[in-house]
């Protein structure tokens, strides 16, 4: 497999029979979604937690941007007036710091640059003002002055507000999602994929650490807000998973459904790529493997002819390849299955009735039960037998109306 790209940094191996344990912490629960018509099956799907959380980070996103639309910092009309009435008398066109235009600011002092673009605390002349040191004396700035300083300098130090160009799609990776490491860095069969722009993966502590990467500005296809013109650098983070992928437990298989699945509006699709993941490991399915010889594959269906084990948790994940993103583990979802069998729904219709006592009483009195689907849905007591008394337990739910319960 290759790895390299864009800003992706490390590639973390963990043994493989750790990877379960990692699997249920993204694991926030687990629902009964229903039975496979004609089929013997109950289908256990686990909802992957980090779409719930990406759901509440969006809100928050949005109430980021909504106050940005009121609050860009005019400079010209805003700041320029500050430094003029209470800095150019001392740092006016001589020597070292110059405050009286945007690029003698830009061009910074003798010691260096004195505004860094977003980041007003590294920015030494917001640190001189917030301090009370300038202006000398006790004639300080207003906090409001020493606020939308800082506001100016966080939306970029612009001369014009939105005047740059960058990725303009708030739906892009963005910094306000990166708040939080797992919304970024993506545990695959034990790999992770960091696309993070604050966090490093630490490979010697199995943890993320903050580098706040989108204190200097967005990283690179991360959204930014203060840019006017899209220079078509957006990359983009959405793949299936969790409710968007539909699973059909079949005898000689899985089928796999993921056209619920709809990528951002401006986002350019080239393939997907699907992994599936068991204790061992993961294996690329045929058809949607990252051999460059093997053609894009955009279809949303995929059998995957596999012998699956009853109660054996399986993972898969399906990677996007995006226009824009460096490769396909920019953009990777990851959504589980739990095949089992239900006890004493013979028939496989999701109820219990009279129906399926018959087919047991039949298996039973005809001893091959054993042949039906490994015979795991006659075994009522699971006693490893099929025989009367499977027949009586399910006799007796059946009209206590508490079977599967
Ligand atoms: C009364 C004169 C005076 C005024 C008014 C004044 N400064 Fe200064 N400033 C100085 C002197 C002298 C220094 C150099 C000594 C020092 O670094 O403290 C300085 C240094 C600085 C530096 C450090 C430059 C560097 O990197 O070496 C910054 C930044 C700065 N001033 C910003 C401001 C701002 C912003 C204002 C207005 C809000 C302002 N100053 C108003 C006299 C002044």
């Amino acid at each position: 497999m290759n790895f390299t790209g864009g800003q992706f940094r490390y590639k973390y191996e963990i043994e493989p029979r750790t990877w379960s344990k990692k699997l249920h912490s993204v694991t926030e629960y687990f629902y009964f979604a229903g039975l496979i018509s004609s089929k013997l099956l109950q289908i256990i799907y686990y909802k992957n937690g980090v779409k719930m959380m990406r759901g509440l980070i969006k809100y928050s996103l949005w109430v980021c941007l909504f106050g940005l639309s009121f609050g860009l910092v005019d400079y010209n009309s805003e700041i320029q007036p500050i430094f003029n009435s209470a800095c150019t008398s001392c740092h006016g066109s001589s020597a070292g710091l110059d405050l009286s235009s945007y690029n003698n600011i830009m061009m910074g002092s003798n010691n260096g640059d004195v505004v860094i673009p977003y980041d007003h605390a590294s920015s030494e002349l917001w640190v001189r003002v917030n301090s009370g040191q300038m202006p000398p004396g006790n004639n300080d700035l207003t906090d409001e002055q020493v606020d939308l300083i800082a506001q100016w300098i966080d939306e970029g130090a612009l001369e014009e507000p939105g005047s740059s160009s960058g990725c303009t799609d708030p739906e892009a990776y963005n910094c306000a999602d990166d708040d939080s490491w797992e919304n970024y860095i993506f545990d695959i069969g034990g790999t992770m994929y960091d696309n993070s722009c604050n966090w490093d993966w630490n490979l010697d502590v199995s943890e993320a650490e903050y580098v706040g990467g989108c204190e200097s500005g967005p990283c690179v296809g991360y959204y930014n807000p203060g840019a006017s013109t899209d220079d078509g650098s957006c990359r983009y983070y959405h793949a299936p998973h969790g409710n968007e992928v539909v699973f059909a437990a079949e005898d000689d298989g899985i089928s796999i459904d993921w056209s619920a699945f709809i990528p951002p509006v401006n986002a350019v699709l080239e393939s997907y790529h699907v992994q599936r993941c068991l204790e061992e490991g993961c294996s690329w399915m045929p058809g949607f493997g990252i051999s460059p010889t093997e053609p894009p594959n955009t279809n949303t269906l995929l059998f995957d002819e596999f012998d699956w084990e009853a109660g054996v948790e399986i993972k898969y994940a399906i990677a996007v390849k995006y226009e824009n993103n460096p490769y396909w583990g920019w953009a990777i979802g990851a959504s589980y299955i739990t095949p089992l069998w239900w006890p004493g729904d013979m028939n496989g219709d999701g109820g219990w009735n009279v129906l399926d006592i018959v087919a047991l009483a039949n298996c039973v009195l005809a001893a091959n039960c054993g042949g039906i689907e490994g015979g795991l849905p006659a075994d009522m007591n699971g006693d490893g037998n099929y025989n009367v008394l499977d027949i009586v337990a399910l006799a007796n739910c059946v009209l206590a109306d508490n079977c599967g319960g």
